[in-house]
């Protein structure tokens, strides 16, 4: 039986001040006040159906609030929700508890109420450090304020920060893609998470296409960051996540890892063990109706997409993965894998180590193509 002693719980924030153009998340534009009390309520309400799906009695080793803008939410209501988690789940003395923010929503003061409500992590979304690109880009903040919102996570005593920046980023030069760089690590986080800008379907950049750099020019961003990245000693564990002093994230890992974990929210995502199978789940989408009812479908894994699933997540870790956790997550023997691992070692894609199997430097680059080989 795929049961799974620990376990990670998701919690989505679907408002934003205003909706980014380059923004696929189920994340919506506030008008008014945001009904705070009503989609705490709802979240617990949606946790309690949950909970009478789980296996067994999990411990939680990481929360993550996410959005979305959670730091719109007020300390009090983070409060609130966090000792009412606290009420129905084992959380792990270690638990570490996430939450993103976005640097136009935050003061010194809400920062400390976070920390008080047990707020440990804080993911903060930079984007950039360039106001026109900003602007471009729609946030709300400016650079100076990004900088002066990080100083007081800190001075309210954040001690483990995870800055997101993106680059690739419309017009973009690599110099501009380098002082960015530069000065989120000048701040000196113990986490940045460096994304390639990617244009998705339904957003504005999709409607109305800005120019970004050309192939070159971000192939030149992109080993260079690398490089940049490893000199002020942040160790890449994952394709775009960056970690000094070994403060990986937890949450992420255990996605990366597979793991099971609860998705509450608007539009949240799980994934967990119920009567011995494994169960994806979802939740009303669109954040009226979710405060109406939080219905959640639920379907199985199949076992035919258990093992691409598994790659999918564990191969964009750098250290891969290794069997015992294969089989643990899967439920499936890791003989199934013969011919993928021998097509992908072939090709220079795939490292088979002592336990278990890692992607080269090559398969990390070239994850879908690597993917493909999967029977
Ligand atoms: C849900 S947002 C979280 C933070 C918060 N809402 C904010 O934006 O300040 C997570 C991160 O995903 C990244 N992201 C969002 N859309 C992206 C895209 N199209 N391409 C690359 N990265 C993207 C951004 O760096 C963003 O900070
Ligand atoms: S990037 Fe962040 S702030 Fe912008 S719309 Fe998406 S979730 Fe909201």
């Amino acid at each position: 039986m795929l049961t799974s002693p620990t376990i990670g719980l998701y919690i989505h924030f679907p408002w934003c001040t205003r909706k980014c153009p380059y923004c696929d998340f189920n994340s919506h534009a506030v008008s008014g006040q945001i009904p705070e009390t009503a989609y705490i309520q709802q979240l617990l309400q949606d946790l309690d159906q949950d909970l009478v799906l789980l296996d067994d009695n999990p411990t939680v080793t990481s929360i993550f609030l996410g959005g979305g803008t959670p730091s719109l939410f007020q300390p009090a209501a983070i409060n609130t929700l966090l000792i009412s988690i606290q009420q129905r789940l084992k959380l792990d003395p270690r638990v570490e508890i996430t939450l993103e923010a976005n640097p136009g929503t935050t003061d010194y003061a809400k920062f400390s109420g976070y920390v008080q409500a047990g707020v440990n992590r804080l993911s903060m979304g930079v984007q950039s450090f360039n106001d026109i690109q900003l602007k471009a880009l729609g946030r709300i903040h400016s650079a100076a304020e990004a900088s002066r919102a990080f100083a007081a996570a800190r001075a309210a005593g954040f001690e483990n920060i995870n800055i997101d920046l993106m680059h690739g980023l419309p017009g973009q030069t690599f110099s501009a893609a380098m002082q960015d760089l530069e000065q989120g690590l000048n701040l000196e986080p113990e986490h940045l998470s460096w994304y390639q800008l990617t244009i998705e379907p339904n957003t504005g950049f999709y409607r109305y296409p800005p120019t970004l750099p050309d192939d070159d020019a971000l192939w030149s961003i992109y080993s260079e960051g690398l490089v940049r990245l490893k000199a002020r000693g942040f160790e890449r564990y994952e394709i775009s996540a960056f970690a000094k002093d070994a403060r990986l994230s937890a949450h992420n890992l255990n996605y990366w890892r597979f793991g099971n974990y609860l998705g509450i929210g608007a539009g949240a995502h799980g994934k967990l063990s119920s009567d011995g199978q494994l169960l994806r789940t979802t939740k009303t989408r669109v954040p009226a109706d979710y405060l109406k009812a939080p219905n959640r479908r639920s379907s199985p894994i199949a076992d035919a997409s258990l093992q691409l699933e598994f790659l999918m997540n564990s191969l964009r870790l750098t250290a891969g993965f290794d069997w015992a956790t294969y089989e643990a997550n899967t439920g499936l023997d890791r003989a199934g894998l013969n011919r993928f691992v021998t097509q992908g070692q072939a090709k220079g894609l795939l490292n088979l180590t002592s336990e278990g199997l890692q992607p080269t430097t090559r398969g990390l680059q070239f994850l879908n193509d690597l993917l493909l080989m999967v029977d």
